[in-house]
C-alpha cells in the first residue's frame, strides 16, 4: 500500500476520481495528505470531509524544507499533482524524482507551460483549429508541464465547441487515464527505457460496455 500526497489547487475532481478507484481497491494506495495553496477550494473540502489531513502551501512563513518535512511526517512516497496552479520546489521535485505525477488537458509538448492551464488551455486549442485534443499524465520535472509522457489520451474537438464544452471532454477522459496510471504507479508496473522513458507493463488499456460503464 503506498502513501500518496496529492497537490490541489481548484475542483479536485481528479483527486476524487483517484479516492474512488482507491476505494475500489484498484488502486494498492492511500492518500496521506493533501497540500493546497487553495485551502477553501472544494478539492481541500473534500480531503478534509474524508479525514485527509490538509496541508497549505505555499505560505510566507514556509519553506521547501517545511513541504518536504510535512510530505515525510505522512510517509509519502508518491507526489500526484491534480490541478495545483503553484509550481513544486525543486527539492520536492528531486526527492520524488519518478516517484510524481502531473496531469495537463491537453497533447503535451502543445498547450503547456506557463500560462497554460484551466480555460485558457482549450480556449488556445479552439483558437488554433485543432480538430484533436487530449490528456497527458507525465512525470514532473522542474519546468512546468515538462516530464517525461506517462500516458496519453486523444479526444476530438467538435466543430460547435466552447472551452467548456472541449473541458468537459478532456475532463471525463481525465477521469480515466489518472488513476490507471497511479494504479500501475503504486503497483511498482512503470519501468524505465534507457531511453529515459517510462514504459508501463502491461499496457493501460480501458474497455467500456455499450452503457459507457467501465469493465
Ligand atoms: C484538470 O483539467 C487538470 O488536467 C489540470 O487542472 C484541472 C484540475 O481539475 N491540471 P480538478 O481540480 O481535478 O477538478
Amino acid at each position: 500500500m503506498k502513501k500518496l500526497a496529492v497537490f490541489v489547487s481548484g475542483g479536485g475532481s481528479n483527486f476524487l476520481s483517484i479516492q474512488r478507484e482507491i476505494d475500489a481497491g484498484r488502486i494498492a494506495g492511500q492518500v496521506a495528505l493533501v497540500v493546497t495553496d487553495k485551502p477553501e477550494c472544494p478539492g481541500a473540502e473534500y480531503a478534509r470531509e474524508l479525514g485527509i489531513r490538509v496541508y497549505s502551501y505555499p505560505q510566507p512563513e514556509l519553506r521547501p524544507a517545511d513541504l518536504l518535512a510535512a510530505l515525510k511526517a505522512g510517509n509519502c512516497e508518491i507526489v500526484l499533482l491534480a490541478g495545483y496552479l503553484k509550481m513544486v520546489p525543486a527539492e520536492v521535485v528531486q526527492m520524488y524524482e519518478r516517484r510524481m505525477l502531473n496531469i495537463h488537458p491537453a497533447l503535451l509538448p502543445a498547450y503547456g507551460g506557463k500560462g497554460y492551464y484551466g480555460r485558457k488551455v482549450h480556449t488556445a486549442v479552439l483558437a488554433a483549429g485543432e480538430d484533436q485534443s487530449g490528456v497527458t499524465v507525465h512525470f514532473v520535472d522542474e519546468k512546468y508541464d515538462h516530464g517525461p509522457t506517462a500516458a496519453q489520451v486523444t479526444v476530438p474537438v467538435r466543430p460547435n465547441d466552447t472551452p467548456e464544452t472541449l473541458a468537459a471532454r478532456v475532463l471525463e477522459q481525465e477521469h480515466r487515464i489518472y488513476p490507471e496510471v497511479v494504479g500501475a504507479l503504486c503497483r511498482g508496473d512503470i519501468s524505465w527505457g534507457s531511453d529515459g522513458k517510462p514504459v508501463i507493463t502491461p499496457p493501460i488499456e480501458i474497455q467500456y460496455d455499450d452503457s459507457g460503464r467501465r469493465v
